[in-house]
């Protein structure tokens, strides 16, 4: 079974195509860095029309560099939420009416089910069920997935998103979108311990985040100073510092809270570089084994939602020809993923 995967819900226009014998076939993105940087962040309008611009040039070019056909393809996945509303019309848009047109089944994929199933398409592959964290733009979230499409948020940010927590603080730094691999790269010229910033609700039982108030604090102190690159280089040391140690708490206390052996960590924080040092430290001294999609599964990408739809589909769900897309939707309202006795690939087809 070919599947087409499709992901727009942000700023990456991504394709893919997974097939459940060979594996997957290809996972290729359209960037919109360049857009939306001199903004300083995502411009939701423009980031609907770069998506369809980009989406059909880049489904032809799967297709092409694979050798497939459409006629080949099996089902269409694509992004239905959570994300931006224009963003995610297109996909849906696109993704619904190429598989009318070729008379196959779509399924509307939750974007965060992508990113909780992508460890998946490892050789490598966790087993279930295992402790999750989140940590991308839009979301940041310790997730208990207990099986297929049964999952329960055990803490999730109360306010900004990690991700967006760099975002932010990296234009209050001068630079460049997106802020988070700037600050890392700047990081590394910091001095350890000129400033130090506060791990937000880290003394608190809860598995919640916040991280508003270590923006705001840091902003505060970036006032205060004037802003040489030896200064900007210890403010990225400091804040990175204080962001990624918030996360690696309540990531030890769930996993002590689950007593789970196993985590994955998905989303496009979990490319920076500190915050896999540590965890692989606290994996060791806890004796559980973490893992890390590689770079192109963390991100956004096609290849999580042809996955995840694939699941789905080949356990029987089924949708209706009219569609519908929800920029906000919770990740425990998803029904179970059953009769998927095991995903390997010559099992199913
Ligand atoms: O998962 P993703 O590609 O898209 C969303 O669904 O949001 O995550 C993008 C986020 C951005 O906020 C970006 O600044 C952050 O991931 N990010 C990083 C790093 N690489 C990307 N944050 C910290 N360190 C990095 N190396
Ligand atoms: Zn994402």
């Amino acid at each position: 079974m070919k599947v087409l995967g499709i992901e727009t819900s942000c700023d990456d226009t991504g394709v893919a195509i997974y097939d459940s014998e060979a594996g997957l076939l290809i996972n290729r993105f359209s960037s919109q860095i360049d857009i939306h940087k001199i903004y300083g962040g995502v411009v939701p309008e423009l980031a609907a029309r770069d998506h369809i611009r980009k989406v059909i040039p880049l489904i032809d070019a799967v297709l092409k560099e694979t050798g497939l056909d459409k006629s080949s393809l099996d089902a269409i996945a694509y992004t239905a939420g959570p994300g931006l509303v224009g963003a995610l019309l297109v996909g849906a848009t696109v993704g619904r009416s190429l598989a009318m047109a070729l008379a196959i089944p779509a399924i509307g994929v939750h974007h965060m089910e992508g990113h909780l199933l992508s460890p998946m398409l490892e050789n490598d592959a966790p087993q279930l069920p295992f402790l999750s964290l989140l940590v991308s733009g839009g979301h940041t979230m310790l997730v208990d997935v207990r099986s297929l499409g049964n999952y329960k948020i055990l803490g999730e940010t109360r306010d900004d998103a990690v991700g967006e927590a760099f975002d932010k603080f990296a234009s209050v730094l001068d630079l460049p979108y997106p802020g988070g691999p700037s600050i890392e790269k700047c990081a590394r010229y910091g001095q350890p311990g000129r400033f130090r910033f506060p791990r937000p609700m880290s003394g608190q039982a809860t598995l919640d985040f916040s991280f508003s108030g270590l923006k705001t604090h840091a902003v505060m102190e970036v006032a205060r100073h004037k802003l040489d690159e030896k200064t900007r280089a210890d403010f990225a040391y400091a804040f990175q510092d204080a962001a990624i140690d918030a996360l690696v708490v309540k990531l030890q206390r769930a996993l002590k809270q689950t007593g789970y052996s196993e985590i994955i960590i998905a989303g496009g924080v979990g490319a920076n570089k500190l915050l896999r040092e540590r965890i692989d430290g606290l994996a060791k001294t806890l004796g559980v084994r973490a893992y890390f999609p590689s770079l192109e599964l963390c991100t956004d990408n096609g290849a999580m939602i042809a996955y995840a739809g694939y699941l789905r589909l080949v356990s029987g769900y089924e949708e209706n020809l009219d569609f519908s897309v929800f920029p906000r939707w919770s990740l425990e309202s998803l029904p179970a993923i059953d009769n998927v006795i095991r995903f390997e690939s010559d099992s199913i087809s």
